[in-house]
């Protein structure tokens, strides 16, 4: 744990711009349900998977002009009726529309997904990923954001996460604390957040332990 947090650390120190745009584009292409799908990096083993990584795509794309603003209208449009780009690579036969992206947002998920290095991604982005698939999958993310909105007029549902790692940073009973609250919820406890728009965060009893301890060690690193 106290390793992690060091590494986190100087992660967070050392971050360049670029980094940080691939956790805030991590945010969006999680919310956005891009993960139910999509790896950043290819998994190993012998398993095809359902859709193509994202270092793949840029790989595949790297010389081609206008990949940005192809794959961009392929995240917006989907590709049911058109040459299948992937095939006999992946189990999908295609990419339905993603109806709840913008056109704005889909060119900078395509820049994104081309700036992408095979393998070169760092650990920190990799664990990211998979403990947003995991609070996505778990309904987490239907209520908690990852950080605060920059729209200082948005009042959020449930506090995001890098507030909860804020305030719990010196506190040595942190992690029990946490696991407590999401097991067991906040309905018959005084309430915590006053600026969040949800009066209690309901229980999650069907989480597996395991689960629960991995993303509240995750949050408290963000
Ligand atoms: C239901 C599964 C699914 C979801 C959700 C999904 N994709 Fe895809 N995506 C696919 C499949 C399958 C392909 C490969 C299509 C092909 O072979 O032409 C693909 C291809 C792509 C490509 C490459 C297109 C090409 O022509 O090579 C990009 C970029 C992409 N997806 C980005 C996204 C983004 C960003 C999101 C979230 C907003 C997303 N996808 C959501 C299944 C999905
Ligand atoms: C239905 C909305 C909702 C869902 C789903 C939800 N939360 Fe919450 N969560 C909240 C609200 C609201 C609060 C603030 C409660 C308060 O003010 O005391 C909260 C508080 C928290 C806190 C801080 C608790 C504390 O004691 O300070 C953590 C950590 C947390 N949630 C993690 C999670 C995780 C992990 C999941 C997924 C397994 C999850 N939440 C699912 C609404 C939600």
């Amino acid at each position: 744990m106290r390793t992690v947090k060091i590494m986190a650390l100087a992660g967070l120190v050392g971050l360049s711009s670029v980094a940080q745009a691939d956790t805030s584009m991590l945010e969006t292409a999680t919310q956005k349900g891009c993960f139910i799908c999509h790896s950043v990096q290819a998994k190993t083993g012998p398993a095809i998977p359902l859709a193509p990584a994202y270092a793949d795509i840029a790989e595949r794309f790297k010389n081609q002009k206008d990949a940005a603003s192809y794959l961009s209208q392929r995240i917006l449009k989907g590709t049911v009726d058109t040459p299948q780009d992937w095939e006999g690579k992946v189990n999908m036969r295609f990419m339905p529309p993603n109806v709840n992206v913008s056109a704005e947002e889909a060119s900078k998920l395509a820049e994104w997904v081309l700036s992408i290095k095979k393998d070169a991604i760092s650990e920190e982005v990799i664990t990211h990923e998979g403990m947003m698939t995991l609070a996505a999958q778990n309904g987490c993310i239907a209520c908690h954001g990852i950080s605060k909105q920059a729209d200082s007029h948005y009042v959020p549902l449930a506090p995001p996460f890098h507030e909860v790692a804020a305030r719990y940073k010196d506190n040595p009973d942190a992690k029990k604390t946490l696991v407590e609250s999401i097991i067991q919820g906040t309905v018959d406890k005084e309430k915590k957040w006053p600026d969040v728009n949800m009066r209690f965060m309901p229980p999650n009893p069907s989480l597996k332990q395991e689960d629960v301890d991995k993303l509240v060690e995750w949050i408290l690193t963000l």
